[in-house]
Parts: structure tokens; C-alpha cells; sequence
């Protein structure tokens, strides 16, 4: 009881990585809502700093003024229900606004900033202090949150991505070629493999689902059972005399 955890209190992390649309932050929100968690989407912080970048004309190959744009930007999550978090940048709701294919092709020079991934993370960790949080992006599972409790590595073959986003865009009323979107996947999947700082990388003890032929409910419940397994376990522990710090992870 009352044992310190790794982030603060008993709070569980559940950490999703995957690439660009394998589905994480859709699989993320719908775990989160299953538990009842709060929902931490570190893509959404990085295209919202990114719409802010490009809102006072900061130069995308400028580091320094990118990371002042990130230090000078106030970005919030504010969860909602059945939909994904709102995202507020200033004061404004910009929630429609990151999804942009422009924010798209530039969110990745933003978040190569060594920086700017500092600050975002610090973000993360702050928004989690002593709750029960669902978190998704390319690094929550290795840099974020490296002891979260179960990490999870969601893939799909690009061409099943590109058809999902490009869906996405069409349902969002952006007029968009098939075509461009896989090239865009493509693109995205090199620029965050191959980034010095945060790539996106599968955890050795990471839950690896690929989604190519897997509907939406199927992930969901395989990543809950399995977060059920662990908090089974725990609270197991927790009966038989030890406690969530003495689980060794
Ligand atoms: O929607 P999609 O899955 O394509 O991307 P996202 O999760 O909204 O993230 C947008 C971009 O932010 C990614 O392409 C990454 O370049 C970057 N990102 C990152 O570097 N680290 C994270 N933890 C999350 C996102």
C-alpha cells in the first residue's frame, strides 16, 4: 500500500508505438476508454507545435526556432468522450487543424529536434504524474516510458496503412490521391526509423500485434486482456504480502 511507483504513485502506463497509420492512437483511445485511462496522444503534441511553427512562420530547418516556437507553446489534451482528445494549442481548439496533410509533411522536421523531443516528452510525463494513462507515438514505449507496464508495438504493410489514412483524409473532406499517401507513408516510415533521437524502434518486451488483417476490436481486446493479465497479476502480488515496487519492473 501506498508504495511509490515508477511514475508516481500505482498508476499503470499502458505505451503503444507503431508507425504511421497502424492504428495506435485509435487502438490507444479505445483502450483508454475500456479502463477508463486517460488517453496521452504525443503525436497530436508534436503537430500541434508543429501547426504553431508554421502559424508564426517559423522556418522548419531552423532547430533553435523551433524550439523556441515548442518552449513558447501551450499545448493541452482535453479528453473526450467517444472522440479523440481535443487539442488545444493557446487557447484555441486546433484539434481538425493538426490532421492537415500540410502539418503531415512537416511534423517530422519538428520532431527530428532533439530539443523539441525533450520538451514533448517532459509534457507526456507531466500529463501522466499519478494517473492510469494509455500512451501512444514512436517512442512512448523506449523513451517516454521505458518501465511501463506493457508496451506494445502495432505494425500493418504499408499499403494497408496508406489505404487507412487515405479513408481518413477522405472522410475528413480532404481531397487526396491513394498514390501520395503511400509515398507520404513511406516517406514518414524512413524519416522516423532513421531519426538520431526518438526512432521509432520495437522494445525487446514489447507486445508486437500486426494489424494487417486484424479489425479494430480484435487489437483493442488483446491489448486489454493483456493489461488485465498484468493488473490480475499485481494485485495477485499485492495479496500475497508484496506490492506493485516489488515487482522488479
Ligand atoms: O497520425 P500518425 O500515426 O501518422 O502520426 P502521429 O502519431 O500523429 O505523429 C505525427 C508525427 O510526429 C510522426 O510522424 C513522428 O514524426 C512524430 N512523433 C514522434 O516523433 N514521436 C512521438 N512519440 C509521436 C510522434
Amino acid at each position: 500500500m501506498g508504495a511509490a511507483g515508477r511514475y508516481g504513485g500505482e498508476a499503470m502506463i499502458i505505451a503503444i508505438d507503431g508507425p504511421s497509420g497502424s492504428g495506435k492512437s485509435t487502438v490507444a483511445r479505445l483502450v483508454a476508454e475500456r479502463l477508463g485511462w486517460l488517453h496521452l496522444d504525443s503525436g497530436a503534441l508534436y503537430r500541434a507545435l508543429t501547426l504553431a511553427a508554421l502559424q508564426r512562420g517559423a522556418r522548419m530547418d531552423d532547430p533553435e526556432a523551433l524550439l523556441s516556437v515548442a518552449m513558447t507553446s501551450r499545448v493541452e489534451l482535453r479528453p473526450a468522450e467517444g472522440e479523440e482528445p481535443r487539442v488545444v494549442l493557446d487557447g484555441a481548439d486546433v484539434t481538425g487543424a493538426i490532421r492537415t496533410p500540410q502539418v503531415t509533411a512537416h511534423v517530422g522536421a519538428l520532431a527530428d529536434v532533439p530539443a523539441v523531443r525533450a520538451r514533448v516528452t517532459a509534457l507526456v510525463r507531466q500529463l501522466a504524474q499519478g494517473r492510469d494513462v494509455v500512451a501512444d507515438g514512436r517512442d512512448a514505449t523506449t523513451v517516454i516510458f521505458p518501465e511501463a507496464d506493457l508496451k506494445v508495438f502495432l505494425d500493418a504493410a504499408p499499403e494497408e496503412r496508406a489505404r487507412r489514412r487515405f479513408e481518413e483524409l477522405v472522410r475528413r473532406g480532404t481531397p487526396v490521391a491513394y498514390d501520395e499517401v503511400l509515398a507520404a507513408i513511406l516517406e514518414r516510415d524512413r524519416r522516423d526509423r532513421e531519426r538520431a533521437v526518438g526512432a521509432l524502434r520495437r522494445a525487446p518486451d514489447a507486445l508486437v500485434l500486426d494489424t494487417t488483417g486484424l479489425g479494430l476490436a480484435e487489437v483493442v481486446e488483446r491489448v486489454v486482456c493483456a493489461a488485465d493479465a498484468i493488473r490480475a497479476r499485481r494485485a495477485a502480488r499485492a495479496e500475497h504480502g508484496g506490492s506493485a515496487s516489488e515487482e522488479g519492473r
